[in-house]
């Protein structure tokens, strides 16, 4: 009895997944549609493509007005998106975010002055699209031979080297043994796609055991053919595009047969070929008519395939669907949400029409147990690479508090938090985040999307960036703003004026003399404040708080004036003259030569503090903020009035 596995990582790759989900999107918004050279190296999705009107374009010139140009996952060169911007039509780019990475890497190192080595094949369009982000500063090299080569000539030059992703990993690895050692002039960049290397090394794994290989994937995609190349090492290996293939050739009755497949292959194409690699091997012992056998395969239902099912029955533990083939179709309320909160009838209704991906399939009962949840983490998967890609802050409700940090769901994916990335101080009770709604910023995705790290750090740094450089674009001195206290020091106040603090100078915050801010604020006090001065270059932003109208002196000059005899109390005597308040927060200076007719020598002789004495004001300088008064002056006016000397009211001498 024969045996067939399929290798695990058979099949689509997350960048050809999302680019064919990408044109498939476009179909149905009814766009004229064209891409730029095959989507994918896989004839049987391009036919479908085609049937639906895509048109496939090898050059910029030729796209219609109107025209929706997709740009597929191997990416394309800095002249293309050129090319494209002139000729005005609407760009959907499906570049893989991992072929992105080496654009970017390479434009980088280029504008350093480094000479870009490529491990390719130079007529592959990714290695053409890379090659478009260099100057003429850089290499094709195939292997260890050419890049030996390349080193024996070599002139002293900063070199970067990178591979293109579906690059073979042993030919890397040899690669490795020609590169100088040590050398800081030399950096290397591990371009190679995860997903390539995976598919390989268990393709490689599986060859070694099996006695047939099948190989499925378009004769042109490169990552197939090397994937061909691995497995022929250790038995008979065929490559083939679809299972009707396996019908012209000659294969032996072999006990373990190995299936692998290329990142064009789509799954139902890897199904088909296992049911007729199956129905082969039994046909050996039953002697069954292929013809009879292909069309059997195709009215079953296959693990791992995706379907799209009608809603019969909503019950409070699952879904019952209908697949259009006699299996019926259970969704189980865990398949269907990974929200606790959430019942069936929150999420689908009878007769809705819903994308599943099979899970088992029981052919002796008639049933089928599918997963809706799986299709929300595959478009989830999507969503949050892209964020991260973006730098876009995400939110999320945090579910967990696990060792090192804590763990919240988004778009259906498991995000961990790592305590310094989570903005409580080091050392503090994580718990305060549980169950609270936090915005968060992806700072790593494992290529097989397996474990994403987030930062909450990262999106207040972004959102605190964001805003301070709102600010700057409308600020002007002059304006009012509402803001919050947040700390307090002994020269001032900083207040959060929304994701940036200004200062308030202890001079600022009242028009009274005071020895301490936290005489006159608290912590959290909301302050009505206005700009006093800006500067951009330090980051300044000084602020006011005391208002014109409630200066003690404009006050006082409201109902005096210069000439005016008023009332004062003595507040302090000095040298020179003696201090008097005219009002709350006014104070007037008597010159030593302004309290008596007489020359006086020791104030102290003719006036204490506490006592009221009439003074007439001389003077008001409000730039100083001085006020000059004379007791003398006052005594001259009553005397001129009155007729008397001043002697009736003041002796010179006690
Ligand atoms: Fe991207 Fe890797 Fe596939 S680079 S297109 S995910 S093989």
């Amino acid at each position: 009895m024969s045996k067939i596995t399929v290798a695990e990582s058979a099949g689509f790759c997350f960048g050809v997944d999302r680019a064919v989900k990408m044109v498939y999107s476009e179909i149905e918004k009814h766009k004229k549609v064209a891409t730029l050279g095959p989507i994918i190296h896989n004839q049987d999705v391009v036919n479908d493509m085609l049937s639906k009107g895509i048109r496939i374009v090898n050059d910029v010139s030729e796209l219609e007005k109107d025209e929706t140009v997709v740009i597929r996952s191997h990416g394309v060169g800095r002249d293309v998106y050129q090319q494209i911007e002139k000729s005005g039509n609407e760009v959907i780019d499906a570049t893989c975010p991992f072929v992105s990475r080496i654009h970017k890497l390479v434009a980088e190192k280029t504008a350093e002055g480094y000479f870009i080595l490529i491990a390719g094949d130079e007529n592959h369009a990714e290695v053409i699209g890379i090659v478009g982000h260099c100057d003429e500063n850089y290499l094709v090299f195939r292997d260890e031979t050419e890049l030996k080569n390349f080193f024996q000539k070599k002139s002293s030059k900063k070199l970067a080297i990178v591979a293109q992703t579906t690059y073979n990993i042993i030919v890397w690895e040899k690669c490795f043994n020609v590169i100088p050692k040590d050398d800081p002039d030399i950096v290397i960049y591990d371009t190679i796609c995860n997903a390539t290397e995976t598919r390989q090394s268990d393709a490689e794994r599986l060859a070694l055991e099996a006695d047939l290989m099948i190989v499925v994937g378009g004769k042109h995609s490169s990552n197939t053919v090397k994937l061909y190349d691995v497995c022929s090492k250790y038995c008979e290996t065929h490559h083939i595009e679809n299972g009707a293939e396996l019908l012209n050739l000659n294969l032996p009755d072999a006990e373990l047969i190995g299936i692998t497949a290329g990142a064009s292959t789509p799954a139902y194409i890897i199904k088909e070929v296992q049911t007729i690699m199956s129905d082969i091997q039994k046909n050996f012992e039953e002697e069954m008519n292929f013809e009879e056998l292909l069309e059997q395969s195709f009215k079953k239902i296959h693990t791992g395939e995706r379907v799209t099912a009608y809603v019969d029955k909503v019950t409070d533990a699952e879904i019952t669907v209908s697949l259009g083939t006699k299996h019926t179709g259970y969704v189980k309320l865990d398949d269907l949400t990974d929200d606790p909160t959430k019942k069936p009838s929150d999420i689908v209704s009878v007769g809705d029409e819903i994308d599943l991906i099979v899970i088992k399939v029981n052919d002796a009962e008639g049933t089928v147990i599918l997963s809706k949840r799986k299709i929300d983490e595959l478009a989830g998967f999507e969503k949050v690479v892209n964020a991260k890609e973006e730098g876009t802050v995400l939110e999320g409700v945090v579910q967990h508090v696990v060792k090192g940090g804590v763990t919240l769901n988004c778009y259906g994916l498991k995000i961990f938090i790592p305590a310094s990335q989570s903005g409580v101080p080091k050392g503090g009770d994580l718990e305060v985040l549980l169950k609270k709604k936090v915005k968060f910023k992806i700072i790593e995705a494992s290529e097989n999307g397996k474990r994403f790290i987030g930062s909450i750090r990262a999106a207040f740094t972004a959102e605190k960036e964001e805003a301070k450089a709102k600010f700057w674009a409308v600020a002007n001195v002059g304006d009012v703003f509402k803001g919050k206290v947040k700390s307090i020091t002994n020269f001032g106040v900083f207040v959060d004026l929304g994701g940036i603090d200004g200062m308030v100078h202890v001079t600022e915050l009242s028009w009274k003399k005071i020895r301490n801010p936290r005489d006159v604020v608290s912590v959290g006090d909301i302050l009505e404040v206005y700009i006093k001065e800006l500067c951009q270059e330090d980051n300044r932003i000084s602020l006011g708080y005391r208002k014109t109208e409630d200066d003690p002196l404009t006050l006082f000059m409201a109902n005096n004036s210069v000439g005016d005899i008023v009332n004062a109390t003595i507040v302090s005597i000095a040298a020179f003259g003696a201090f008097a308040r005219l009002a709350e927060g006014v104070d007037g200076l008597i010159h030593i030569s302004q309290i008596s007719f007489n020359k006086v020598n020791d104030i102290s002789k003719h006036l204490t503090v506490g006592q009221d004495v009439a003074v007439k004001i001389l003077g008001i300088d409000t730039d100083t903020r001085r006020v000059s008064i004379s007791i003398r002056a006052a005594l001259e006016e009553a005397s001129n009035k009155a007729g008397e000397s001043d002697e009736v009211v003041y002796s010179d001498e006690q």
